[in-house]
C-alpha cells in the first residue's frame, strides 16, 4: 500500500479498465472534471488497450484522482519513436493540495521510463505542472495552403458515420494499416483516440475516398480545415478537394503537410492547450509541426 493511500484511507489501482465499476468511476471523474464523456469509446470497441491508468479510490469506489499513460507510436523526422502520451490528469477538487497528483505523475514517468519510452507527450493548459519534470513547450503552426486549381476526380466520395458499425470497421481497418500522415511528426497507430475526438465534435466529417483513404476534415463554407488523411497512401491536397468537390475561400491544414503536394505558408496555432514534450527523442523535433487534432488526447 502506498504512504498516501494508508494516510488519506484510499486505494491505489493500476491498470484498472477490465474492473467495470472502476472504469465507471474514472468516466465520472472525467466527466465531473473536464465535462466529457469517455464511454463514447464503449461504441467503437473501448479504451486503448496499451493504456497505463493509475489512481486513487475511496472508500466508496469513487475515483478521486487519476493519471494514465499510453503507448503513442510516432514518427519523427523519418524515424520511428517510441513515444507515450500522458492523459486523464485529474484530482476531485475536495482531494487538491495533498500531493496525489505529484505521486502518481511520478509513478507514472518511473514506469514508462522503465518500459523505455523514448518522447513522452502531453498536452495540458498548465504547463508550469510538467516544467519542473523537464517537459518543455513544442510551438506548433498551422499550415496555410495555396487554394488549389480543382483536378478532375477519379474518386468517389461517401460520407462516413460512426453510427454505421461498416464505416466504423472501415475507420478501424484504415487506422490499423495508415501511412502516417506526415514524415515530420505525426502518430504511427492511433485508433481510439481518433474515434473518441471523431465522436465528440460533430462539425468533423469522414469522407472515404474509394475504399482505401478517410479524410476527417470541417468546412463552415469559406475555410477547409483538413484534419486527418488516413490511408494507405496519401492523395494531394489538390485531388483531396477535388474528391470532396470544394473550393474554399481558405485551405488550414492541421498536421505537417510534408506528404501532401501542396505550397503552405505558417500561422501560430493558438490552442487551448499547449503540446509539451521531453526525452530524448524531443531534440530531433524540428518545427513547423502541428499534431492533427485527431490524434489530440
Ligand atoms: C491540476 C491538478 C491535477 C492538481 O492536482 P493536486 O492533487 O492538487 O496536485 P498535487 O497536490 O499533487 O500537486 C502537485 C504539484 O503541482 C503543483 N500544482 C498544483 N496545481 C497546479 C496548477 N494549477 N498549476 C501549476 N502547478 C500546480 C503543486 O504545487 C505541486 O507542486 P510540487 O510537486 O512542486 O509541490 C488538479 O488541480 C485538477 O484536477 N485540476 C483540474 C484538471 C486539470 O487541470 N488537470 C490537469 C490537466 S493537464
Amino acid at each position: 500500500m502506498s504512504d498516501l493511500a494508508q494516510q488519506h484511507d484510499l486505494t491505489l489501482r493500476q491498470d484498472y479498465f477490465a474492473d467495470p465499476s472502476a472504469w465507471n468511476a474514472l468516466v465520472d471523474l472525467l466527466q465531473d472534471t473536464f465535462s466529457i464523456d469517455i464511454n463514447l469509446q464503449a461504441s467503437f470497441g473501448g479504451p486503448d488497450p496499451s493504456s497505463m491508468p493509475s489512481g486513487y479510490f475511496d472508500a466508496d469506489g469513487r475515483c478521486v484522482a487519476n493519471f494514465s499513460a499510453f503507448s503513442m507510436p510516432m514518427i519523427i523526422n523519418g524515424r520511428s519513436v517510441k513515444a507515450a502520451g500522458y492523459q486523464s490528469g485529474a484530482v476531485r477538487p475536495e482531494w487538491r493540495g495533498r500531493g496525489l497528483y505529484r505521486d502518481l505523475m511520478q509513478r507514472t514517468f518511473a514506469r514508462t521510463k522503465a518500459e523505455g519510452y523514448e518522447l513522452d507527450l502531453l498536452l495540458t493548459d498548465k504547463p508550469a505542472l510538467y516544467e519542473r519534470y523537464g517537459f518543455r513547450a513544442l510551438p506548433q503552426h498551422v499550415f496555410i495552403a495555396q487554394t488549389a486549381k480543382p483536378q478532375q476526380s477519379g474518386q468517389t466520395a461517401r460520407q462516413l458515420s460512426l453510427e454505421t458499425p461498416d464505416d466504423v470497421r472501415l475507420i478501424k481497418t484504415l487506422l490499423q494499416s495508415r501511412q502516417p500522415v506526415s514524415a515530420r511528426f505525426a502518430v504511427t497507430r492511433q485508433t481510439e483516440m481518433f474515434l473518441l475526438n471523431a465522436g465528440f465534435n460533430t462539425a468533423i466529417r469522414l469522407t472515404a475516398l474509394g475504399d482505401d483513404t478517410v479524410i476527417a476534415w470541417t468546412f463552415d463554407g469559406a475555410t477547409f480545415w483538413l484534419l486527418d488523411v488516413v490511408g494507405t497512401t496519401m492523395p494531394s491536397l489538390a485531388a483531396i478537394l477535388s474528391a470532396l468537390d470544394l473550393e474554399p475561400d481558405r485551405i488550414e491544414i492541421c498536421f505537417s503537410p510534408d506528404r501532401l503536394d501542396c505550397e503552405v505558408s505558417l500561422e501560430p496555432y493558438e490552442g487551448y492547450t499547449m503540446l509539451m514534450a521531453r526525452g530524448k527523442a524531443a531534440d530531433d523535433i524540428a518545427g513547423p509541426i502541428l499534431l492533427s487534432p485527431m490524434a489530440e488526447f
